[in-house]
């Protein structure tokens, strides 16, 4: 097994490596340039090249479907920025804040139909069952975006109800990354299926670790603090509070209108009812059954089972 840097290094290499046409259709071509270029953390190829080596598969016979699976999750971006109202992402401006709406909407649509040609080069005797995979997977991440929506109007919405959503908008996305990787490899089913199951429940505990920073965290996250307060976002923090004793406070609290003073009073109700100390143990448990989810699999490399709780721990430590 290589390094989490050293397989991040490969997928920004071959990111630096597509190319684009010039010229007039800058318009359509610059956002998605802009997109990739910037950063991030490259989870999802990191997760899908780090699988396929796990069963001795070789990263390059990955490296098209991992730089699919990161193509799609930034198309999700452009949108979700756009939804969400968010000008700001990986510490500048968004897309939608750089180029505007239209761009975001249609780079959005090119980098998904990119995304699906990158997949299809996987080896033919893998491409029926990865492409499957890969459109069951967008289908339940546009499913979840949908109810992350939904939710924004409703304040009656359930631990259940939430940790469902964030399964299909985030979980759903590292577990084919997982998955993917892992058929390219060449591991049995049994083994593919249990590194979904690990990188669905990482995912869990990421995305709640993303609500966590959405309110805690340093200008490090790159997303401004406090956006999902201001959308009435039914993150893991919130429901907490709304579940707990400040209930009704909290509801107040949604009511201000002006947008740093209901940031700093949602906030402070988080403070006194010990909601960061909730989240954080969420965070621990799901990454703990996540790790647990490892123990059943037999991979080919022996560094393997240590490699992905590394990358566990990484993730649930993170400030970005
Ligand atoms: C952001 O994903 C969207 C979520 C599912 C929370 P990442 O936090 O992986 O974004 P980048 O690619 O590293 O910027
Ligand atoms: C992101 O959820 C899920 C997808 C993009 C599919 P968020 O809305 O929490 O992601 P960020 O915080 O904007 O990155
Ligand atoms: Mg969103
Ligand atoms: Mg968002
Ligand atoms: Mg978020």
């Amino acid at each position: 097994m290589q390094t989490i840097s050293a397989y991040s290094a490969i997928i920004n290499e071959a990111i630096s490596a597509l190319t684009f046409p010039a010229g007039s259709l800058e318009g359509l071509y610059s956002p998605i340039t802009y997109a990739l270029e910037c950063g991030g953390k490259r989870l999802r190829p990191v997760l899908c090249l780090m699988a396929c080596e796990a069963f001795s598969g070789s990263c390059e016979r990955a490296v098209d479907v991992a730089l699919g699976v990161e193509m799609f999750h930034n198309f999700t971006l452009l949108h979700d920025d756009v939804m969400d109202n968010s000008l700001m992402r990986r510490g500048r401006p968004s897309v939608m804040a750089e180029y505007g709406v239209n761009a975001a909407i249609l780079s959005g649509d090119t980098m998904l139909t990119l995304a699906t040609q990158l997949t299809m080069k996987v080896d033919d005797k893998h491409l029926r069952r990865v492409m499957d995979a890969f459109n069951r997977t967008a289908i339940e991440v546009y499913e979840g975006q949908q109810l992350d929506v939904d939710f924004e109007q409703r304040d009656d919405v359930t631990i259940p109800e939430y940790l469902d959503m964030i399964r299909l908008k985030t979980s759903v996305l590292l577990g084919y990354s997982a998955l993917a990787g892992a058929i390219v490899g060449g591991a049995t089913t049994a083994d593919a299926d249990a590194l979904y199951k690990f990188a669905e429940e990482l995912g869990i505990a990421f995305q709640i670790k993303d609500d966590l920073l959405d309110v805690y965290g340093s200008a490090d996250f790159g997303k401004p603090i406090g956006g999902d307060i201001l959308n009435n976002k039914k993150t893991y923090l919130l429901l907490s509070a709304l579940h707990s004793d400040f209930r009704q406070q909290t509801l107040e609290a949604l009511q201000l209108t002006e947008a740093q003073q209901k940031i700093a009073a949602v906030t402070a109700i988080y403070d006194k009812a010990g909601i960061r100390e909730t989240a954080q143990r969420a965070i621990e448990q799901h990454s703990q059954l996540a790790i647990r989810a490892l123990d059943s699999i037999s991979f080919s490399e022996p560094g393997a089972r240590q490699a992905f709780a590394d990358l566990c721990e990484n993730l649930i430590n993170r400030s970005k």
